[in-house]
């Protein structure tokens, strides 16, 4: 079978590289892909981007795409998943309306309240002087204001303090930094705690929760430093236990997605719940309905299920068939290695050393994000550069053989933080 991946990502160069290994897979394409899904065995590029559905359906129906997958939330929130069912392309990923759960937090903070699944406390606004009167009229306690629609992840803003709130909402409602997604606005309850990602695999009937996982979004070492898309994840975390698992699938995976049915928006794809678990038990910060990226690479990089067959049963909602997901008990840890300057400004087009002496290692691979080729060369093209993940006897042993890969690749400017997996250790 032909197999479509939508997206130019190291999520999308896991799911490539772990797709072509199935038998099931004829042809692989990638649209639009980077220069590592170029040059992945069994991988081809397709020069598509990631949002032109028109040109997705022609290209798919040119060469005989029977399964298509969409990586990114954009592309999800915008309809894709319908527009290629209707085209007659199955298509793995959730509805448009099913995607507010991402798109919209305002949606997803009314859904958790009325499913009774625990997230902070939160009130919703449509203009900054409700929000302001009424941050003004409660007491200073610390809050995290939202901007409701998707922003690339920085439209979520944690304060210490009511000033520091009042600026948040004037970001977001006044100056809109954010464009549309902050014509409104959650004000929500800060939670303490660590968190984790535990993403399941759904067809709205059957759940199949993956390994958890941790992501590590702010810059640099100890969480320090501006939020970013994610510098790194591992997986297994201890943090989530087995029997915190359970309570996980019953308290919020479960009750979510039948809440999603009842309000006729029944959910297909990948739920991935953002959790804290800290001293007030475990709450939903939110959902995310696509992998998350990093954490698919060490997710992938443990599975050992034919993804294709999980995805397909997902697509046509015969899931309850498949066999229990088989894990290499071996923990994986991603190293994201990025740009100068990333989260801000940064400068693309620097040549990218030491990518074949660090693919040699064993138990390693490096997955592409902003990479590119320029003139026969391998180049920089974006500020998550590579997903260097390894698998290892331990978590120190993945981690040491990640960082072991990373010291091998080097362009000017490449940074990456040096305690990827260290909240697991502690
Ligand atoms: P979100 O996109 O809603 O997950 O928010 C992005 C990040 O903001 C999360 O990964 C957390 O680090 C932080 N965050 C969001 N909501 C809260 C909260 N209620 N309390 C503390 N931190 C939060
Ligand atoms: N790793 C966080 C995300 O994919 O949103």
């Amino acid at each position: 079978m032909n197999i479509l991946i939508v997206g130019a990502g190291g999520r999308e160069h896991a799911l490539a590289w772990k797709i072509a290994q199935s038998p099931r897979a004829d042809r692989v394409f990638v649209a639009p892909g980077n220069a590592g899904t170029a040059i992945e065995s069994g991988v081809e590029n397709v020069d598509i981007s990631a949002t032109d559905v028109g040109r997705l359906i022609e290209f798919s129906k040119q060469n005989s795409v029977q399964l298509a997958v969409v990586g990114p939330e954009a592309p999800l929130a915008a309809g894709m998943i319908d527009a290629l069912g209707e085209a007659g392309i199955r298509a793995f990923g959730p509805s448009k309306a099913a995607a507010e759960l991402e798109a919209s937090k305002v949606f997803c903070k009314n859904l958790l309240r009325h499913a009774d699944v625990p997230t902070a406390d939160y009130r919703t606004f449509t203009d900054a002087t409700s929000a302001i009167t009424y941050l003004t009229d409660r007491e200073d306690v610390p809050v995290v204001v939202k901007a409701d629609g998707l922003a690339a992840g920085k439209g979520v803003i944690v304060c210490d303090n009511r000033d520091q709130a009042v600026a948040a909402v004037q970001r977001i409602a006044s100056d809109r930094e954010f464009g549309d997604a902050g014509s409104q606005l959650v004000i929500e309850e800060r939670l303490e705690g660590q968190e984790a990602s535990v993403l399941a695999i759904t067809d709205g009937q059957t759940i199949v929760t993956l390994s958890p996982a941790q992501d590590h979004k702010p810059a640099h070492d100890g969480d320090q430093g501006p939020n970013t898309g994610g510098m790194g994840a591992y997986c297994p975390t201890p943090l989530v236990t087995d029997q915190m698992l359970g309570q996980i699938e019953e308290k919020v995976l479960v009750p979510t997605i039948h809440a999603m049915k009842r309000s006729r928006r029944p959910f297909r794809g990948v739920l991935y719940a953002g959790l804290m678990v800290g001293t007030q038990g475990l709450k939903v910060l939110e959902y995310n309905v696509r992998f998350g990226d990093p954490e698919c690479q060490p997710l992938l990089m443990r599975l050992k299920t034919d993804v294709v067959d999980l995805i397909e049963a997902t697509v046509d909602g015969r899931l309850e068939e498949i066999e229990p997901l088989v894990w290499d008990p071996r923990p994986a840890v991603c190293v994201v290695m990025a740009s100068e300057g990333y989260p801000g400004k940064y400068e693309n087009g620097q040549p990218i050393r030491g990518l074949d002496e660090a693919s040699k290692l064993p138990d390693v691979k490096v997955f592409h994000a902003g990479t590119a080729t320029a003139d026969g060369q391998i180049v920089t093209s974006g500020g998550r550069v590579l997903g260097v993940t390894a698998l290892g006897n331990s978590i120190s042993a993945a981690k040491l053989q990640a960082y072991t890969a990373v010291k091998c690749i080097r362009w000017k400017g490449a940074w990456c933080r040096k305690d990827i997996s260290d909240k697991a250790l502690q």
